[in-house]
């Protein structure tokens, strides 16, 4: 088996799992920790190498399972539905999970007032974001320097605007 279908297997087998109640070695709850059977771990091979595909793939049987997880044990309540849509937002397909999503909680810059704005207003959620959400998402991908910039937008989307010149892209390392 390749990594990939390894990745997908598992999250099948958690699948088959959380519905059915069978047997389980983890947990009196008769459901299987998708951290416990997967790990807070790298892909197998390197993130930006995987085809979109393959990123999918590991999304659905992994990201997404490790990460309802790590949500729900910090607010079972609030997060009982996580899904994809709350990294990726409602327009998840038409911008084909392009991330940061625009619709996402925009995350101001260290130093405005903005960011102090939301210490102040979120100082829970920022704590559990910096010390569980973004490391761990960091961990997942095989990505070092993980950012909130990575789910986050850091600004309000700018409206496009025509006399803004458009830049060519540039071909430097061709
Ligand atoms: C906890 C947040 C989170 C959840 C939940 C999540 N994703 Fe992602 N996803 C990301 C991040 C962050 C990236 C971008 C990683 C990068 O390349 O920097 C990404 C990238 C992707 C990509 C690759 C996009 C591209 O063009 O490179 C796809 C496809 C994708 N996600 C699908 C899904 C699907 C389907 C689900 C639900 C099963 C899901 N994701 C759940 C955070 C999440
Ligand atoms: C892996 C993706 C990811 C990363 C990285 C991340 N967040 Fe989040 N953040 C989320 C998700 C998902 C939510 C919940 C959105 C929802 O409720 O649907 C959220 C919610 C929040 C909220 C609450 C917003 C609201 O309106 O309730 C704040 C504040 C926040 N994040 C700040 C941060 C900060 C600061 C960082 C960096 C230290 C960060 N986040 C890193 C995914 C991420």
């Amino acid at each position: 088996m390749t990594g990939i279908m390894k990745v997908v297997a598992v999250g099948l087998v958690l699948l088959l799992s959380a519905c059915g109640g069978s047997k389980s070695t983890t947990g009196s709850a008769g459901k299987m920790s998708a951290i416990e059977a997967m790990g807070i771990t790298p892909p197998d091979s390197p993130w930006e190498e995987m085809s979109v595909a393959d990123k999918e793939f590991y999304m659905i049987g992994k990201v997404n399972p490790i990460m309802k997880e790590l949500f729900a044990a910090h607010d079972a309540e609030e997060f009982a539905e996580f899904d994809c849509v709350d990294c990726h937002g409602e327009e998840m397909r038409e911008i084909d999970f392009k991330m940061p999503a625009p619709s996402m909680y925009i995350v101001p810059p260290e130093g405005t007032p903005g960011h102090r704005g939301m210490m102040s207003t979120f100082p829970e959620t920022v704590k559990f974001m910096a010390e569980t959400i973004t490391p761990a998402m960091g961990k997942l991908l095989g990505v070092e320097n993980f950012t909130c910039a990575g789910c986050h937008p850091s600004e309000a989307r700018k409206k496009k605007n025509a006399a803004t010149p458009k830049r060519k892209p540039s071909k430097t390392n061709g």
